[in-house]
C-alpha cells in the first residue's frame, strides 16, 4: 500500500508538473467592437449567433475587510493586515476574496472569454463567509456585497446604464443565470418559506438576470427559469436552501406545507412545460445533491424526488451544474435508489456528516467502485440510432466465447437500461472562485449542430406557455407497464409522479451527443502563488492574473469524449474500479496498475494544489 501511494504521488506530481500553456479562446488584443446601437436592441448588435460554450463561474466570496499582508497563522479571516498574506488572495486558506481577485477575474473575462460565451452560470456565495467576530456580517453588507457582484457582470456584458434611463429595464448581451448561495443570505444557511426579505432583495439585486415575468415567481420562492436560446434552451436556477440539510428554518420536500415540495412542483411544471415545447433544460443551483456515505447535502427527501424527476425528464435536462463544495467532481443518481415509500413515510436517515473531504472523494470512488462491471470496449461502440434501448433478443454466436461475450454485455446494459446508461443521471460541481486551492473557472462547450445562426435570449420572450391539457409522453413499455402494476402494490405517494419519455422518444442530450449535448468543458485556474510573488516583484504594481488551464475533460487522462452521462459513467468506473485487481499479494505488480483516472480525480478535486500524496487518503 505504502509503495502504491509513493507511485502516485510520483504520478501526481508528475501531472502538476507538465507545462499548461495558457490558451485564451480569444485574441485578449483585439479590440472590441462596442456598438453605439445597441440601447436600441438588447441584444448585442453583433449577434454571429450561438459560440457553443458558456461559463460556470461559482463561490466568488469578496471580502472587502480583506487585507493584503495579513498573517495567516492568527487569522483565518485574513483581517488583520500584518503578515503575508497574497495580494490576490490568500491561497489554499480559509480567507475570502479580495477585490483585487475579483476585479482581476473579470478583467481576464473581460479580455479572454466575454466574446465567446453564450450565457453565464453563476451559482451563488458572493459574498465573504461570517468568520470573523470582530467583523460579523450585516444583512446590509450581504446585500451591497451581491449588488457589487451584479454589477461586474453589467459592467462586463451592458453598456447598460443608458438604456436604464430610458427604459427603465436594463438588459445584459449574455444571459447570466444567479442562484442562491448559503451565504448570501442572513444568519447563513437559514431561509425561510417565501416571500421573504431575500427574495425581495434579490429581485432586485437580479433585476438584469431575472426575465420580467418570473419576478412573481422569483419573489415566491427564490426560483426562476431563464430562456436562454428562445424556443430551444432554459436554465432552472433552483433555489437549493429548500433542499439544504443545514437550513433549519425548513424540512425536506416530503410535506405539502414546506417550500421545499413547493419547489419540487413547480420544477415538474416547469420541466413538463419545456417537454411540451419540445425545448431542454439546464439545471442550476448552489448546494449539490451530494449523496455518499460520508456525506449528504440535501434532505433525503428532496434528494429522492430529485432522483426521480432527473429520470422522469431525461429527456428534457441537459445537465445540471452546482457550487458550494469548493471541490472540484461530479456525483451519479441511481434511480434504482430511489424510494416511494421513503417518500410517503417521511423517516429521517441518518446521517454522517464529517468535515474531510477527501474522504467524501474517497467516498464518492467507493460508491463508483459499485457500479455495474461494463465489458470492456462496450462503450467504444457505435451505437445504431434505429436499436432499441435493450435488445432483449439476444443474438446467435457461432463460437461459445462469442456468446458468452454478448450474454455479458445484454446483461450489463440491461443493468443500467440501455446503451446510454438511463439508469442514471449526473450533477457537475465546479470548484470555487475563493482560493480554497487555486482560484477557478470552468468553461463548458456544448453542441450547436444546426443552432449556429441562433442567438441567446433578450429575455423578452416569455416561458410561461400554459401546458397542454392531456399529458404528452407515457411510458408504455411492457416493462414500464409491469413496474406500475408493482407500484401500485406500494403505497401511493402523495404528489404527483412524473411521466417518463414515451418508449419511443430518443434519448436526450444528456445521454447521445446532440444538438445541446455538452461536449467537454475546460477548467481554469490561477496559480496565486506565483501571481502573488509577481505582483511583489512588481515594482510598478501593475501586474495582472491569468486564468491558465488546469485540464480538459478530452485529454489524455479522462478520454471523455462528450459529457454525456454515458461518458460519466464509463469515467465513474474507471476511477472506481481501474486497479482494483491489483491485489494486496502481490504488491509489486501495482506499479503496472497505478489508477491513473482516480489519481488525477483525487488531483483535481483540489485544482491541482495538493500532491495526493499529502492527502492522506487510501489511492490504492
Ligand atoms: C458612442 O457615441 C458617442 C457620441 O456619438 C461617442 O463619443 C462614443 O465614442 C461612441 N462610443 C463607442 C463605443 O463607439
Ligand atoms: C475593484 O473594482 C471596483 C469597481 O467595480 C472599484 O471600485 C474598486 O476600487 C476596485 N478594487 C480594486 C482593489 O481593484
Ligand atoms: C452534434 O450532434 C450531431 C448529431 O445531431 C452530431 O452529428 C455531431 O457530431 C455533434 N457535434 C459534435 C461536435 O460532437
Ligand atoms: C504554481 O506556482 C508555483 C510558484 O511558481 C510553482 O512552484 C507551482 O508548481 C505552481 N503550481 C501549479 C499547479 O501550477
Amino acid at each position: 500500500m505504502q509503495s502504491s501511494i509513493l507511485l502516485l504521488g510520483v504520478l501526481a506530481s508528475a501531472i502538476c508538473a507538465s507545462p499548461v500553456d495558457q490558451q485564451p479562446l480569444a485574441d485578449p488584443h483585439a479590440v472590441v467592437e462596442e456598438s453605439n446601437e445597441s440601447h436600441l436592441s438588447p441584444i448585442k448588435a453583433s449577434t454571429t449567433g450561438l459560440h457553443g460554450r458558456f461559463l460556470h463561474i461559482t463561490d466568488f466570496h469578496p471580502d472587502r475587510y480583506y487585507k493584503y499582508g495579513s498573517s495567516l497563522t492568527d487569522d483565518e479571516s485574513c483581517h488583520n493586515g500584518k503578515g503575508d498574506a497574497g495580494y490576490f488572495g490568500s491561497e489554499g486558506t480559509e480567507c475570502d476574496s479580495p477585490y483585487s481577485l475579483i476585479n482581476e477575474t473579470f478583467r481576464w473575462l473581460e479580455q479572454n472569454l466575454k466574446d465567446d460565451i453564450d450565457f453565464v452560470i453563476w451559482t451563488g456565495d458572493s459574498a465573504r463567509h461570517d468568520n470573523d467576530e470582530q467583523i460579523p456580517r450585516t444583512p446590509q453588507e450581504i446585500q451591497e456585497l451581491n449588488e457589487f457582484m451584479a454589477e461586474k457582470w453589467v459592467d462586463l456584458f451592458g453598456t447598460r446604464k443608458n438604456d436604464e434611463r430610458i427604459s427603465g429595464s436594463p438588459q445584459v448581451s449574455v444571459p447570466v443565470v444567479p442562484t442562491f448561495g448559503n451565504n448570501d443570505i442572513a444568519p447563513h444557511n437559514i431561509f425561510m418559506d417565501g416571500p421573504n426579505v431575500w427574495t425581495k432583495r434579490y429581485a432586485e439585486i437580479w433585476r438584469h438576470f431575472i426575465p420580467e415575468e418570473q419576478r412573481h415567481s422569483f419573489v415566491e420562492g427564490g426560483w426562476f427559469t431563464s430562456e436562454l436560446i428562445p424556443g430551444k434552451l432554459a436554465a432552472i436556477s433552483l433555489n437549493t436552501m429548500y433542499f439544504f440539510d443545514s437550513n433549519s428554518a425548513v424540512d425536506g420536500c416530503a410535506d405539502k406545507s414546506e417550500p421545499g415540495y413547493e419547489h419540487m412542483e413547480w420544477l415538474r411544471v416547469q420541466l413538463e412545460i419545456l417537454r411540451s415545447r419540445n425545448m431542454k433544460a439546464i439545471l442550476i443551483g448552489h448546494v449539490p445533491p451530494a449523496h455518499t456515505e460520508e456525506k449528504n447535502l440535501w434532505d433525503e427527501t428532496c434528494w429522492q424526488k430529485y432522483t426521480l424527476w432527473t429520470s422522469r425528464y431525461r429527456d428534457v435536462i441537459v445537465g445540471s451544474a452546482y457550487g458550494h463544495m469548493n471541490v472540484d467532481h461530479f456525483m451519479i443518481q441511481d434511480s434504482h435508489d430511489v424510494d416511494f415509500d421513503f417518500l410517503v413515510d417521511k423517516t429521517t436517515s441518518d446521517r454522517i456528516s464529517i468535515e474531510s473531504k477527501a474522504d467524501y472523494i474517497n467516498s464518492l470512488r467507493e460508491q463508483w467502485a459499485d457500479l455495474p462491471s461494463p465489458p470492456r470496449g462496450i462503450f467504444d461502440e457505435e451505437i445504431p440510432s434505429s436499436s432499441p434501448k435493450v435488445d432483449a433478443n439476444k443474438k446467435k454466436g457461432k463460437e461459445d466465447k462469442k456468446k458468452k461475450e454478448e450474454k455479458k454485455r445484454q446483461k450489463f446494459l440491461e443493468k443500467i437500461e440501455g446503451p446510454w446508461a438511463e439508469r442514471y443521471s449526473v450533477s457537475l460541481v465546479s470548484p470555487s472562485l475563493v482560493p480554497n486551492y487555486f482560484p477557478t473557472l470552468r468553461v463548458v462547450e456544448y453542441n450547436i449542430t444546426g443552432l449556429e445562426n441562433s442567438i441567446t435570449s433578450d429575455f423578452m420572450t416569455t416561458t410561461t406557455e400554459s401546458l397542454p391539457k392531456s399529458d404528452l409522453r407515457r411510458d408504455s413499455s411492457p416493462n414500464a407497464q409491469k413496474k406500475k402494476k408493482e407500484k401500485k402494490e406500494q403505497r401511493k405517494p402523495d404528489f404527483k409522479v412524473p411521466d417518463a419519455p414515451s418508449s419511443t422518444s430518443p434519448p436526450g442530450p444528456a445521454y447521445s451527443n446532440q444538438p445541446l449535448s455538452w461536449l467537454k468543458y475546460t477548467q481554469y485556474y490561477a496559480n496565486l502563488t506565483k501571481l502573488n510573488e509577481e505582483y511583489d516583484a512588481d515594482a510598478e504594481k501593475t501586474s495582472h492574473i491569468n486564468f491558465e488551464v488546469e485540464y480538459s475533460t478530452d485529454d489524455d487522462i479522462y478520454q471523455m469524449k462528450d459529457l454525456t452521462v454515458r461518458s460519466f459513467f464509463q469515467l465513474a468506473a474507471r476511477i472506481g474500479k481501474e486497479g482494483e485487481a491489483k491485489s494486496a499479494k502481490d504488491s509489486a505488480s501495482i506499479s503496472k496498475k497505478v489508477n491513473q483516472a482516480w489519481s488525477a480525480f483525487l488531483t483535481r478535486a483540489f485544482v491541482g494544489f495538493f500532491d495526493v500524496n499529502d492527502l492522506n487518503v487510501d489511492t490504492e
